[in-house]
This record gives C-alpha cells, structure tokens and sequence, in this order.
C-alpha cells in the first residue's frame, strides 16, 4: 500500500487510523532521535515532538507501541477512553500533555509526524521517539532499634535495626548510612510490590554488633530516615541517674526535717520555759491543794 493511500483512509476513517499507524510501526522499522523524559507518579509528563524538518506540520500522531494515544489531523480523531482526558494536545508545538501518570504510562513512545499541506500530507521518517520514565518518591523511611548484651560475652551490644519505606517507584534497595558494611548481617530483606499502583514498599532487618555510640540512619532511594543513636555508653545509665535524683532528693527532706525539728524545739523549749514561769500560780496552788488534803 502506498503512503498515499495510507493517508487517504487515515484522512477518511479515524478508527481504521489506529490499524494504519500499527502497519506503518510494524513494517517500516525506523527510529528517529531518542529523548528521554521523567514524571513523577501523578503529575505531568510533556511529550514534546521534535519538529525535525521546521515545516507546516497538518497531521501527528502520538503512539505507545501498537496503541494510538493523541495526535491531530484536519478532523476529529478517536481517542481511547483513557486518555481522552488524560491527554492534551499543543498543534502550536507538537507536544502533548499526560495528566495523572501512572507507572503503566512508562514505556517508549513514537511521534509519527507529517509535513506539507493539509490536502497533500507526507509522511515523515524515521519517528522521533520519546521514552517516559515514571518516578515515585519514596515515603520518609522508619527506622527501629532493639539493642540487647552481647550474648558471646564480648563487650559493647548487639542491635537488631528495622528500617521501612514504601510508595516508591521504581523498586531500590535499603542503604544503611554511617554502618561498617562488613559488620551488617541482613536477616530479613523484603521487596513487595502493590498490585495496583505498582509501587514498591521495602523493608529490611539487620544485626550490628558496636561497643561505642554510633549515630545511624537509614535510605531508600534518596528518602532518608531520622538519625538515632546505638550502643550508647553505659557510664551513667537510666537507673543511676534515677537512684542519684532520689538519693539526693531524700537527703535535701532530710536536712528539712531536721531543720524544722531544731527551729520545733528551740520554740517548744522557749515556750516550756515560758510555761514554767506562768505556772508558778497553778503549781503552788496544787502544792496548797496537797497541804490541803
Ligand atoms: C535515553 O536513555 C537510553 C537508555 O537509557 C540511552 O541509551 C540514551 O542515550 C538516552 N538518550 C538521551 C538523549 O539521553
Ligand atoms: C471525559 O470527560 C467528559 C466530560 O467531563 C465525560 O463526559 C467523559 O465521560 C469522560 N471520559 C472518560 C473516559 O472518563
Ligand atoms: C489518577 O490515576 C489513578 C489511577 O492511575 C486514579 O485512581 C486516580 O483517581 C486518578 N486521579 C485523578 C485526579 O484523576
Ligand atoms: C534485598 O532485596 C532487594 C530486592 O529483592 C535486592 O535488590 C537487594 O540486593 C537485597 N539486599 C540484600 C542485602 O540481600
Ligand atoms: C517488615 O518485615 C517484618 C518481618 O516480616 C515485619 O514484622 C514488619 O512489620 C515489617 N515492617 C513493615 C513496616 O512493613
Ligand atoms: C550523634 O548525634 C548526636 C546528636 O546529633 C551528636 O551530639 C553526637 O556527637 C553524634 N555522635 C557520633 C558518634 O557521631
């Protein structure tokens, strides 16, 4: 079949395109320039289709593979259900806008783009193609510590680390900073994938034997945990601290007790004495009621 009449039922049938352009991929194997373009799971990519003759430009087609995406000619075209909103095309520039993308978005892309007139359209070759890269960032990883004795008796402690990302794309591993590599033992690594996003959530557990303060964080991809401490030094743990302030606490009670005590008696003593003299009266009294008697 000939370009011409390729063009003149493309012009004609708008879903009979799709087939067309499916031939001319499959047929003609030719690739133009390669650019590669990166989004971010959600936003926007920009297909920008390189005007590579400078001309008039009356028809383009955008296509993933064998599937007909968005494109422009002098009539309405069909648009697949999926990205009839999700795509936009610029005829000024040659670009196309795709919203909300998805990690089923990445793939390579081709622009077939055609030159002339809008009445006499020719085919261009080879077609630019475009490749998307989808990202996602990773979440803030959370990283965990549980530090016990060492069991072989050597000194310093044994830490069993936790660290945990998810909704990343596209799959990466866990990178512990600050830890001498030898002395890592990994005794769980795990990688699952959501069915449905198709991102990733990783999560790995490690041992590390150390016997003085370590500062360590952990990272997946360029998402970095909060730096925590392990194998603190031991000199004045919790408990000593506590016993201290208590000790210390009790003594100051004491020393008021024992104030208030002293500042007691010397009243009581002042005031006894003072007793002593009013009850002079009473006392002789009582010596008369004895005689009394
Ligand atoms: C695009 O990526 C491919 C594969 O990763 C690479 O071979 C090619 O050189 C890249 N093209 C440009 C323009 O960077
Ligand atoms: C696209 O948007 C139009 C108008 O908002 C709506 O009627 C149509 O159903 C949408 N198509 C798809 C495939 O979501
Ligand atoms: C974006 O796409 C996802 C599926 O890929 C869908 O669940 C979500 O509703 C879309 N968001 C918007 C704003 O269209
Ligand atoms: C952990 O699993 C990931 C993905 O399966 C892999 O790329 C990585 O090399 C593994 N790391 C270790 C230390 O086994
Ligand atoms: C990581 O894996 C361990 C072992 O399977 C599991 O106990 C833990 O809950 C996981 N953590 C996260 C955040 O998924
Ligand atoms: C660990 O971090 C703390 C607080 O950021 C810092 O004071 C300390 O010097 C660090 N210790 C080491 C061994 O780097």
């Amino acid at each position: 079949m000939s370009l011409k009449r390729l063009c003149l039922y493309t012009h004609r049938y708008s879903l009979a395109l799709v087939m067309m352009l499916v031939l001319v991929t499959a047929t003609t194997d030719v690739s133009g320039p390669r650019v590669n373009i990166t989004a971010v799971l959600g936003h926007t990519a920009t297909f920008k289709c390189p005007n590579l003759k400078g001309g008039f430009v009356p028809r383009l087609y955008i296509q993933r593979d064998l599937t007909f995406i968005n494109g422009f000619n002098s009539r309405k075209l069909t648009i697949l259900p999926e990205y009839q909103n999700r795509t936009k095309v610029n005829q000024d520039d040659l670009s196309m806008e795709m919203m909300n993308v998805s990690v089923s978005d990445e793939g390579l892309y081709h622009c077939i783009i055609y030159y002339g007139s809008e009445t006499n359209p020719t085919l261009s070759k080879p077609f630019p193609e475009i490749y998307l890269k989808v990202t996602a960032k990773y979440s803030v990883p959370t990283i965990e510590k549980e530090c016990t004795e060492r069991q072989d008796g050597d000194a310093g402690k044994s830490c069993r680390l936790g660290c945990s990302s998810t909704g990343g794309y596209p799959q990466s591993a866990v990178k512990w900073a600050e830890l001498d590599l030898s002395l890592i033992s990994v005794i769980h690594n795990e990688s699952s994938e959501d069915l449905s996003s198709k991102t990733w959530t990783v999560n790995q557990t490690i041992t590390y034997n150390c016997d003085h303060p370590t500062n360590v964080s952990c990272a997946v991809d360029d998402s970095v945990s909060p730096t925590i401490t392990i194998c603190e030094t031991e000199s004045f743990p919790v408990e000593v601290i506590t016993a201290i302030a208590f000790v210390l606490v009790f003594v100051l009670l004491l020393l008021l007790v024992l104030l208030v005590m002293k500042y007691c008696y010397r009243r009581c003593q002042n005031e006894n004495e003072g007793d002593y003299e009013n009850a002079d009266v009473p006392l002789a009294d009582c010596h008369s009621q004895l005689k009394s008697v």
